[in-house]
């Protein structure tokens, strides 16, 4: 008899007693047991298609055979290695990613998670650019929650405020929010007046800059998409003042906008990229590409016990065949298109929805409660979510930005096409309900 045929709800209740939170904005009610495809199924059996890919992590969807396959291989031989030594795994991982990187970025270190991943590029960063102060990092950007990540990430947030020591690390500058420009402007008349502010500052001297990290389409932050210019005139800028660019392709990578990296989508290339997330099917796994020409750090500088964990490899190594041979980018690109054409008549029908952001299936619907004001219906956003959730539909939710009005459609890249009209009724449902309440409260 295995674990799960023994357990009981009185084992889970207790041991759902003792588990200090620490989850995105609390708990949501439901046990999962498994997954298949687009579908995670809880313990009651029921069904939910999953727009949040569990945390943006199953491109190529819950339980690939392949990826099971290759773990089943590897966890028969060794579990664990030390990084001071090479594994299969570890090479084959290595030369598929490297033939893969964008451009020169053919340096490749590893980790486990993706806020370590950025530590890593900033300490990439640091070596490559020493007598730096500050690292630039835009509004609204997210790079994790370790101490230097948090740094990074939005100061807003009043979880953000208590590590306030901690974030003494960045510059920020403005972010090209174009549906809430913070200069106040319009796109394209502004000129990206937001990535020229870049060029002032640095020209007006605010502390020697380690780098500038961003993440091509701001994911946390409220999927903000930026407009044509703003990635490429950042990177001009960079170059002339020599300041390393780090993209952080931590949620944008490996298919999820169209493309295998946002970068290649953008023809914008950085100087240090980092991923994570779906690299390895559902296993923990994370890491840099940095440009082949530039420093390496001193080896003892970013190593971690577990770094080099040879059962995500391996899954890795399952996962980018995966998405190669079954064409996912594409898919991603084929079924994110169809599900914003459809998002874009239904905003014609629903005030609330403000606006709909992509490409691919990395896509963030802004929702206000009057487009004329744009004011945030972040209520109304928690309402949809939850009430989506009894209809088996999990859509993700913004909740930052003090507003949480962007509710996130990121399923697996393997979405059939029924499976996307099926979320697509559920919004409308659940929209409709909660635009109707709008409308009898004014
Ligand atoms: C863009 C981005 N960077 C970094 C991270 C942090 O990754 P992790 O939670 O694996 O540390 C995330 C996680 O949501 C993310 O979305």
């Amino acid at each position: 008899m295995g674990i799960y045929d023994k357990v009981t709800q009185k084992d889970l209740d207790a041991g759902r007693k003792y588990l200090m939170s620490g989850s995105v904005g609390g708990g949501l009610p439901i046990c999962i047991e498994s997954g298949k495809g687009a579908v995670i199924t809880d313990t009651n059996g029921k069904e939910y298609i999953d727009c949040t890919s569990q945390a943006w992590t199953y491109n190529i969807g819950f339980s690939h055979r392949k990826v099971i396959e290759a773990v089943k291989e590897q966890i028969g031989k060794i579990t664990h290695v030390r990084t001071s030594f090479d594994t299969v795994p570890k090479l084959l991982l290595c030369k598929k990613l490297g033939e893969m990187a964008p451009k020169n970025l053919k340096k490749i270190g590893f980790c486990l998670h993706g806020s370590v991943a950025n530590e890593s590029a900033m300490k990439l960063a640091m070596v490559n650019r020493p007598g730096g102060m500050k690292f630039l990092a835009p509004f609204e950007n997210y790079s994790g929650r370790t101490l230097a990540t948090i740094g990074v990430s939005w100061p807003y947030h009043p979880i953000s405020k208590l590590f306030q020591p901690y974030m003494e690390n960045c510059v920020r500058v403005p972010n090209a929010y174009c549906y809430r420009c913070p200069m106040g402007l319009s796109y394209p008349k502004c000129r990206i007046a937001c990535a020229e502010y870049v060029k002032t500052m640095l020209e007006r001297g605010v502390e020697p800059v380690y780098a500038l990290i961003l993440e091509p389409m701001q994911a946390s932050g409220g999927m903000i998409d930026f407009p044509k210019g703003y990635l490429k005139r950042l990177r001009e800028i960079c170059d002339e003042f020599g300041i390393p660019l780090i993209f952080d392709e931590i949620q944008t990578g490996f298919g999820r906008m169209g493309r295998m990296f946002a970068s290649e989508l953008y023809d914008v290339y950085p100087d240090i990229l980092t991923f994570g997330k779906a690299i390895a099917g559902g296993y923990p796994l994370a890491g840099v590409m940095m440009r082949d020409d530039m420093e390496l750090p001193a080896a003892a500088s970013d190593s971690y016990t577990f770094a080099h964990f040879p059962v995500s490899f391996i899954a890795a190594v399952a996962t980018l065949d995966v998405l190669v041979e079954e064409k996912l980018p594409q898919r991603a690109a084929k079924t994110g298109a169809y599900i914003t054409r459809r998002l874009k008549q239904l905003q014609k029908k629903y005030e609330m929805i403000g606006d709909v952001r992509g490409p691919g299936l990395m896509i963030g619907i802004e929702l206000v409660k009057s487009r004329k004001t744009k004011e945030p219906a972040s209520e109304a956003t928690h309402h949809i979510v939850n009430e989506a959730i009894h209809d088996g539909v999990i859509f993700g939710e913004s909740k930052f930005k003090g507003i949480g009005n962007v509710l996130k459609i990121k399923p697996p890249l393997v979405l059939t096409e029924a499976q996307a009209d099926r979320v697509l009724e559920v919004f409308e449902k659940n929209v409709k309900k909660q635009q109707d309440k709008l409308a009898k409260k004014r």
